[in-house]
C-alpha cells in the first residue's frame, strides 16, 4: 500500500527531504507551503496523510478534525517541548524535527491505519446510578476503559448527558438539579450548558453571566490549552449547602454555535472528566444531521455537537413531557437517536407527570402506553408535575434543594441522582425511579 502524503514546511526540514527520498509506503504527492493549501489538497481527495512541519504551532483540534473528516491522517513535526505537550493534549501524533525519514514512514502508517480503524469510545451504554453517591462518584464510578486508564493522574470522573425532544420537557430542571444534588452531596461536579439552541443553565442558578464559560474553554480545548487552573477558572462557582457546583455557562445567543464544535467540545470533556467527578450537560434537542443542506460537508454541523456529546457521554437522560404530544415526540426522537447513535441506551425520563394529563394512576397508564408505542429498555423515572416548586426555584435562581427542599419534584429528582432526602419516608407514594 502506498499512502500518498501532503507536507507543510520548507526544504530544510531533514525529516521531509529524507521522506521525499525514500523509497517507501510513503510518497510525498504534494509540498503545501501552508495549511490553508494543506486544507484544500486534503478536500480534493488524493492525499491520505498530512506531515506538518513549518505551521505544526497553528494547528487546533478543529483543524485536526477537518482532515480526519476528509480521511486524511495528521502527523505534526516539531522540536519545542512546549508545544509537542500541546500537540499530545489535541492528540496530535508529533515527533522531533530531525526524526529518522524511516521512522515517520512509520508513524504516517500506523496513524492512517488509525484514522480507519477507529478504537471505540468510552461510552458504557447502560449508564450508572448514584446508588451511593459516595462510592460511586470518582474514580471507582465507572469502569475505566482504556482511554480512561491513560489519564495521567489516574483520576476520571463520569459524564451524564441530559438530552430530550423540543417542547421544554425539562431537560434543564433535570441537568440543574441532578447536578445540584450530587454537589451538594459532596461531589465535585461540572455542569454545563452545551444546549446551541437556548442555554438557560445561567439563569436557572441566578448567574448573571454573559460570558460563555463553555466557549471560552473551548477555545482553549481547541489550542490544547485546556488544563484544570484553565478550567476551574473559566467555570462560574454556585455555593450549594457549602459546597461548590462549577459551571460552565452556554453561549445565550445561537448563532454562536459554531464555536461549540465537536473536536472542541471533546477536550472539553476530557479535561471536565480529569477534574470532576460527575460532568452534566445540557444538551440541545436536534439530531437531523444537515450536511444534505449543505454545500462545503467539511462545513460545521450544529448538531454534531449534540452528537459528540450523546456518545462520550457514560449515562444519558431522554426527558419528555408526559402528556399526548410529549410522548409521542419523545419515541420518535428516540428512534431518531437511535438511528443517529446506534447501541445507546438512553435512560427514559418522563416529566410534569400528572393525572389531568394522562388519567388516573398517571404512572401506570404512561407505563401501558410505554409498552405499546415505546421502544425497549422502560421509563426510568416518572418527575411528577410541579409547578409551585418549578416556578418558585426558577424564580429565585437557585436549585430545587434550596428553594423547596421538600417538595415531591426535588425528591424525585434527588432519588434519580441517589441521593437520599430526609423528607422521604417508607411508604410513601412513590414518584421517583422505577
Ligand atoms: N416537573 C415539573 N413540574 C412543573 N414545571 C416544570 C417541571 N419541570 C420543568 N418545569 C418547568 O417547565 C419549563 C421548561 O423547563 P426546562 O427549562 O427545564 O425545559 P427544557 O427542556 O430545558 O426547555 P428548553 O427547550 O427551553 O431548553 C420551566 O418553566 C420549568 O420550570
Ligand atoms: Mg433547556
Amino acid at each position: 500500500m502506498n499512502i500518498p502524503v501532503a507536507t507543510v514546511g520548507a526544504a530544510t526540514a531533514d525529516a521531509l527531504d529524507g521522506l521525499e527520498r525514500l523509497q517507501g509506503p510513503v510518497t510525498v504527492v504534494r509540498r503545501c507551503t501552508e495549511l490553508t493549501e494543506l486544507i484544500a489538497v486534503s478536500q480534493s481527495g488524493t492525499v491520505r496523510a498530512a506531515v506538518v512541519a513549518d505551521e505544526a504551532g497553528d494547528l487546533t483540534a478543529a483543524l485536526a478534525e477537518r482532515l480526519a473528516a476528509a480521511g486524511v491522517a495528521l502527523v505534526a513535526l516539531a522540536d519545542d517541548p512546549v508545544l509537542r505537550q500541546r500537540l499530545d493534549a489535541l492528540r496530535i501524533v508529533n515527533a522531533p524535527g530531525g526524526v529518522h525519514p524511516g521512522v515517520l514512514a512509520e508513524m504516517i502508517s500506523a496513524a492512517v491505519q488509525a484514522l480507519e480503524e477507529p478504537l471505540d469510545g468510552p461510552r458504557t451504554a447502560a449508564g450508572n446510578s448514584f446508588a451511593d453517591p459516595a462510592a460511586s462518584f470518582g474514580s471507582g464510578a465507572a469502569d475505566p476503559g482504556p482511554e480512561e486508564a491513560a489519564e495521567p493522574d489516574g483520576r476520571r470522573g463520569t459524564v451524564t448527558a441530559v438530552w430530550g425532544p423540543a417542547g421544554a420537557p425539562g431537560r434543564t430542571t433535570l441537568a440543574v438539579n441532578l447536578a445540584a444534588e450530587a454537589a451538594a452531596a459532596g461531589a465535585e461536579v461540572l455542569l454545563i450548558d452545551a444546549d446551541t439552541y437556548g442555554a438557560s443553565v445561567a439563569v436557572s442558578l441566578g448567574l448573571l453571566d454573559e460570558s460563555a464559560g463553555l466557549a471560552q474553554a473551548c477555545r482553549l480545548a481547541d489550542q490544547g490549552l485546556l488544563d484544570d487552573a484553565a478550567l476551574r477558572r473559566l467555570s462560574t462557582g454556585v455555593s450549594l449547602r457549602g459546597r461548590r457546583l462549577s459551571v460552565l455557562t452556554g453561549v445565550i445567543r445561537s448563532d454562536r454555535w459554531v464555536e461549540l464544535r465537536p473536536a472542541a467540545l471533546s477536550g472539553v470533556l476530557t479535561a471536565a472528566r480529569r477534574s470532576a467527578d460527575l460532568t452534566v450537560v445540557d444538551c440541545g434537542f436536534s439530531l437531523e444531521t444537515d450536511e444534505e443542506l449543505s454545500f462545503d460537508t467539511m462545513a460545521p454541523r450544529r448538531n454534531a455537537s449534540t452528537l459528540l456529546l450523546l456518545e462520550a457521554a457514560d449515562t444519558v437522560y431522554a426527558v419528555g413531557t408526559a402528556d399526548s404530544v410529549g410522548v409521542p415526540r419523545l419515541v420518535r426522537a428516540l428512534s431518531d437517536l437511535a438511528e443517529a447513535v446506534p447501541g445507546l441506551e438512553p435512560r427514559v425520563v418522563l416529566n410534569k407527570v400528572r393525572a389531568s394529563s394522562v388519567g388516573r394512576q398517571p404512572e401506570s397508564q404512561l407505563r401501558g402506553v410505554w409498552e405499546r408505542f415505546g421502544p425497549g429498555g422502560g421509563i426510568t423515572a416518572f418527575l411528577p408535575a410541579d409547578y409551585a416548586a418549578a416556578d418558585a426555584s426558577l424564580l429565585s435562581g437557585t436549585a430545587l434543594l434550596e428553594t423547596a427542599p421538600g417538595s415531591p419534584l426535588r425528591a424525585a429528582i434527588a432519588e434519580l441522582a441517589g441521593v437520599q432526602t430526609p423528607r422521604r419516608r417508607r411508604g410513601a407514594p412513590r414518584i421517583g425511579a422505577k
